[in-house]
């Protein structure tokens, strides 16, 4: 951790895979005050390495957009909730019940709205039913009139809410009902009443989890959003006697009579979007905001169904948190029409404050011209992965620095952004407060760890690839995941090779069938990574820029998935690990996720198959016994996470292993999908699965792929001036992948 200042202007970009002749659009701000700044592009070349590695390097580029700046100040409104914008929601209205189904999460935060029509400081009339400071049910008027149960609602016990307003006596009625759950607390139901001023309603936005907020600025984070799970919503257009809501509360209904019902939402239908539906006369139909979780378990869900697409019923509620985020909502400061004879390349809009504050890098991807290619070679940018990383907190967090991530964890004032602002979403390895895990990320909000700065995995060290392969001479182009999902086949089949990063673990099912496709007709794949085809990802339609994860059943993960959510609301499909969904990375790649470990990285050695024949001239020039003892990825090649060859898992049978790794430590711990109860091998690269393979087999298209299995590999690349027998594998591999000799498979491939 450093004492330098954080960065103070920040931003993001409309599209982050862009090609020449198109246009990219910049959203700059700053989150506390108004800054001038200078805006530079550069292409990106070396990252920041340590003295282990080629250091940090950047190209200027020439453009227009060139220059200094001024940054105005651009608050984030974090928070999800659902917006009725209807005139006739409330207006008019003096007698009124609002009812809900709730199971609060969280407490200690000043008014956590269940639903509203206020706007926080405003004294324009209306109410919001909310979840008070002290976690009871409360109802809140503009005029600061305040009635509460007074009574804290037991934190993730499901609730039935109700508050009524007489205009003929200005009495209000307020009720807190606990709902029968297994287990033998039984928590006493509260009732309030008091008096609150008279009048009709006038028009007012409508929000179910959220009050409104009074206009631009910084500072209201999570004062006033709901921190869990809502359901059936409801509005009668009189008061319930406390008859009837005692009724309807025993019977754990919120569906007002037929004569008075003025809306009641059910957000079990249209799940996979942002639409809500109202089932009441006036369809008072909402839209959800910042992409609250949907497809949860609701206060009927008894554990009998685990698909929503096959009991709605049970699946009736939303699970709202503050720090949702599906899009900043900036406005464009800046734009770049790419000239059409830029070079494909990962680049990015430096912005540089005050000296001695580090500069913001937004980083994006200049592919080739759509259904064209400028090299025989492609670098696939993880971009999924890039995402889901985005803005990780928790890795700034004591208990995660000491015991996760040992020697690796090196923090800059740059990461310290995404805890001193919360409202920059987190990240999918986070948990929102009220301790549930994000399952949705977008890249829609400035990213602080997306850049060549910073010393984590993924880009940072993916430049490390991209450094080698300018040094070497090779061509490339820089093609991205999130155009491998939306493209598939046809954006590979014009490269004779292609090279993933050093942890390609997040895939959508689209990319997956595109690279699968394009291995079956021939293509060489060459996996420079480790923990790569593990986790299933659905890009969100409705919302661009976003993608969903559920951390589901089993896998080595930073967050369990709650039972009965194992399903993506995108697509109604299981999420969770590849290979539990039929899909094996052993079998597309030959190596698999075994291990990880954060202390060091150690080095290769060669087998006896390394002389076969098909595989001997990968190592021509390779002279060194121990391959690899050396990196700036925490000293090796081999390490952090590491795959192995399985048969078992589908490593095909003809699949040479030409190197394995050794030398792990105890820290080096075997993943939690291949333990069925605890035992002392878990802990310790003694156990002969834990090591990273070398892997190398042809495909029957006269393909090939080859696998290093270590997320530390491409930290080896640039050691001793490129002139090491990691560097010279690398490049044999790739010149021969090149070459467009068909590969053989052995025996007889028919
Ligand atoms: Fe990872």
């Amino acid at each position: 951790m450093t004492d330098l200042p954080m960065p103070s202007v920040l931003g993001y970009c409309d599209e982050w895979s862009v090609a020449a002749g198109e246009t990219i659009r910049f959203r700059i701000g700053s989150l506390t005050r108004p800054r001038p700044y200078r805006a530079q592009l550069v292409r990106l070349i070396s990252p920041e390495t340590g003295p282990e590695g080629a250091g940090l390097r950047t190209e200027d580029v020439d453009a227009p957009l060139n220059g200094p700046y001024a940054a105005e100040l651009r608050p984030i409104p974090a928070g999800s909730f659902v917006r009725v914008d209807r005139e006739d929601a409330v207006a008019g209205l003096a007698s009124w019940t609002v009812q809900a189904l709730v199971q609060p999460m969280l407490r200690d935060r000043e008014a956590q709205a269940i639903v509203s029509t206020l706007v926080a400081g405003q004294r324009r009339a209306g109410f919001a039913l909310v979840v008070d400071a002290k976690g009871a049910l409360a109802i809140h008027f503009a005029d600061g009139t305040r009635i509460s149960t007074g009574e804290a609602m037991a934190q993730g016990r499901w609730h039935h809410v109700a508050a009524s307003l007489d205009a003929t006596s200005g009495e209000v009625f307020l009720r807190q009902t606990p709902l029968p759950a297994r287990g033998f607390d039984r928590p006493p139901a509260v009732e309030a009443a008091g008096h609150a001023p008279a009048g009709r309603l006038p028009a007012s936005v409508l929000r179910i989890g959220a009050i409104g907020k009074p206009g631009p600025g910084p500072g209201h984070f999570g004062a006033w959003h709901f921190n869990g799970k809502i359901e059936a919503p409801s509005l009668a257009d009189r008061a319930l006697s406390p008859e009837e809501i005692r009724a309807l509360a025993a019977a754990g209904s919120t569906m007002p009579p037929a004569d008075c019902l003025r809306a009641a939402w059910d957000f079990s239908q249209g799940m996979s979007g942002t639409a809500v539906v109202d089932l009441g006369p006036r369809k008072l139909h909402g839209t959800t905001v910042n992409a609250p979780k949907r497809a949860v378990t609701g206060a009927r869900w008894d554990g009998t169904e685990h698909d929503w697409r096959r009991a709605p019923a049970h699946y009736g509620a939303i699970h709202f948190h503050e720090d949702d985020l599906a899009d900043a909502c900036w406005p464009d400061t800046l734009a770049w029409t790419i000239p059409s004879t830029q070079r494909s390349g990962i680049y990015a809009l430096r912005l540089d404050t005050e000296p001695g504050t580090p500069p913001f890098w937004i980083t994006f991807f200049l592919r080739p011209p759509r259904g064209k290619a400028n090299a025989r070679a492609a670098f696939l940018a993880s971009t999924a992965t890039y995402s889901v990383y985005a803005n990780y907190r928790a890795r700034m967090a004591p208990s995660t620095v000491d015991l996760a991530f040992g020697a690796l964890q090196q923090i800059d004032s740059t990461d310290m952004l995404a805890v001193v602002h919360p409202e920059l979403g987190a990240s999918t390895y986070d948990k929102h407060p009220d301790g549930s895990g994000v399952c949705h990320v977008s890249r829609l909000r400035p990213m602080v760890n997306v850049r060549p700065t910073g010393r984590l995995w993924n880009l940072q060290l993916d430049l490390c690839l991209l450094d080698w392969l300018e040094a070497q001479g090779f061509d490339y182009d820089v093609i991205t995941d999130d155009d491998l999902h939306r493209e598939g086949l046809s954006l590979l089949e014009n490269y004779a090779v292609v090279m993933s990063g050093c942890h390609p673990e997040y895939w959508s099912g689209a990319m997956w069938d595109g690279l699968d496709a394009w291995l079956g007709r021939g293509g060489r794949f060459m996996y420079l990574g480790g923990n790569g085809f593990y986790w299933k990802v659905d890009y969100l339609e409705g919302h661009p820029g976003m993608i969903e994860l559920r951390r589901a059943e089993g896998g080595t993960r930073a967050w369990a998935e709650t039972p009965g959510e194992y399903l993506h609301a995108s697509t109604g499909t299981l999420g969770g690990l590849w290979r539990r969904n039929g899909r094996m990375p052993n079998a597309l790649v030959g190596v698999g996720f075994i291990a990880q470990g954060f202390d060091f990285a150690t080095h290769y050695e060669r087998t006896e198959a390394s002389h076969d024949p098909r595989a001997a001239w990968m190592f021509e020039g390779v002279s060194e016994e121990r391959l690899g003892a050396y990196g700036c990825a925490l000293g090796g090649a081999a390490g952090m996470e590491i795959d192995c060859a399985s048969t078992a898992l589908g490593t095909p049978a003809h699949a040479l292993v030409v190197a394995s790794s050794t030398g792990h430590s105890k820290v080096m711990n075997l993943v939690v999908e291949e333990i069925n109860s605890g035992f002392s091998g878990a802990y310790g690269g003694t156990w002969p699965a834990v090591r990273a393979d070398i892997v190398f087999f042809e495909t029957p298209g006269g393909g090939a792929v080859w696998s290093t299995g270590s997320i530390s590999y491409v930290g080896s690349l640039a050691h001793d001036g490129y002139r090491n027998g990691i560097s010279r594998l690398t490049a044999n591999v790739l010149r021969r992948f090149l070459d467009g000799t068909p590969f053989e498979m052995p025996g007889n491939p028919a």
